[in-house]
């Protein structure tokens, strides 16, 4: 068992800071925002992540798992120190280090003890090594080390990714912080990746940009069977079989969105760019990114014959992917602005995201279920994959069109199934 104190209470802060109590730690997380913290008191999250409240009001009744706005009490007995606050992207692609910085001062302001300073967040590379001379010198003495322990989880599965984790990556400078986080991260009997701190803030950039990758690859290999008549699932199931290349994130669509892709492979590119290397595979995977998204749109207006303007149009999904109410770099963001641009009518439908969504896109028209956003419809899209829709009754679904024309960008239904029901369904990368 150790103490330990975890700062920010954002995605990263809060799912690890439970997740590292209900293994039988003693957390406290600490955050300024604090409505947000007594909020959390009570058990309620500032987050949809399936699962999380439970476990939030689980492990303080517990008494393993604090909330507090004070950080010199919240660090007073903790061996480790965790900094999980947020890099949102600059202007210019760069990650924003304001709140890293200002942590890590509060910290050397009150650092008494020896203690393992984790940065958690997703931060440049060399980072670490800035952090380590701030608390030095706030702190006056170098009684402390710095560590570099990135997070792999996603949302929507974040709890299960954290206590199943396939690696736990720790990036430290001395035998005394590589000891104290191999312990921490024993009960998750996992692979320990111990490194150097630039090497582990790299890794988590470079697994990112990966799979970003694996994404795009996929998809301008979807781009292609449309022309050449292939099935991309098939493709797609033919090489993930190949445990070299393995399953994964070979799903065509419209493509990736949410907080990390997207912020990642830029931060990486810029990364690069400050070092005097031009990460050309990277650029490629987000100029294929932005223009998937429209693969979708294009097929609506070959449905209907070149024409939207007075058509209407319902969406179903508009979270950045199942699971989230999560709204940032969703593909609808572009879609629907562009569709009413056309003049087409959009009702929109998701099951968790509408709120957000309506922040997001001006003039959103949303309805309270998947059945009043298809009544009387043109045309029905499918941006987020949702089991809802998964699930929905087909026959029922195209009696309520006015045309049965679905454009599906996440590839929910087998082919045959919807020719049987007499729906004009285009996917992305299999026959129409
Ligand atoms: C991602 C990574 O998967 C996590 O390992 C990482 O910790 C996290 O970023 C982070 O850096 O914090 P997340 O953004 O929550 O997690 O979502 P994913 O499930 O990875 O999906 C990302 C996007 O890729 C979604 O838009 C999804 O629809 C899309 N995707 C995913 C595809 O289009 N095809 C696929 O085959 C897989």
């Amino acid at each position: 068992m150790m103490n330990i104190c975890v700062i920010g209470t954002g995605y990263v802060g809060l799912v690890s800071g439970v997740c590292f109590s209900d293994i039988g730690n003693n957390v406290t997380c600490v955050d300024i925002d604090e409505n947000k913290i007594e909020n959390l008191k009570k058990g309620i999250i500032p987050i949809y992540e399936p699962g999380l409240d439970e476990l939030v009001l689980k492990n303080i009744e517990e008494n393993r798992l604090h909330f507090t706005t004070e950080l010199q009490t919240a660090m007073n007995d903790a061996e480790v120190v965790i900094i999980a606050v947020g890099t949102p992207p600059k202007e210019t692609g760069e990650a924003d280090l304001r709140f890293v910085e200002a942590v890590a001062r509060s910290i050397g302001k009150n650092l008494t003890d020896y203690k393992v300073i984790v940065t958690k967040s997703t931060v440049p590379v060399g980072t670490g090594k800035w952090i380590k001379g701030i608390i030095a010198e706030e702190a006056g003495h170098s009684n402390f080390d710095v560590a570099s322990n990135p997070e792999f989880l996603r949302e929507g599965s974040a709890i299960y990714d954290t206590m199943n984790m396939e690696r736990a990556v720790i990036g430290v400078e001395s035998d005394k912080a590589k000891d104290v986080l191999s312990n921490l991260h024993e009960p998750f009997q996992t692979n320990l990746v111990i490194a150097d701190i630039e090497t582990a803030e790299m890794i988590k950039y470079a697994a990112n940009a990966f799979l970003a990758t694996k994404i795009s690859f996929i998809n301008e290999i979807a781009n292609i069977c449309e022309l050449v008549g292939a099935d991309v699932t098939k493709v797609a199931e033919g090489m993930g079989h190949d445990n070299r290349i393995g399953k994964a994130f070979l799903s065509a669509g419209i493509g990736y969105g949410g907080s990390c892709f997207p912020k990642d492979t830029n931060a990486l590119i810029n990364i690069a760019e400050n070092a005097g290397y031009n990460l050309k595979i990277v650029k490629d995977v987000e100029n294929v990114n932005a223009q998937q998204r429209y693969r979708v749109y294009d097929k609506l207006v070959e449905a209907l014959n070149g024409d939207i303007s007075g058509k209407r149009i319902a969406i179903l999904g508009l979270a950045f992917k199942p699971n989230t109410d999560d709204m940032r770099a969703a593909p609808s963001i572009d879609i629907i602005p562009k569709l009413h641009s056309d003049g087409a009518e959009v009702l929109a439908y998701d099951p968790v995201a509408m709120k957000n969504a309506k922040k997001e896109i001006a003039g959103l028209q949303t309805v309270e279920s998947y059945e009043q956003a298809v009544q009387d419809a043109d045309a029905v899209i499918i941006l987020t994959d949702w089991n809802e829709f998964k699930e929905m009754d087909l026959q029922d679904l195209k009696s309520k069109l006015r045309h049965p024309v679905m454009i599906d960008g996440r590839n929910m239904f087998p082919l045959e199934q919807m020719e049987n029901l007499g729906f004009y369904y285009a996917s992305i990368g299999r026959k129409t």
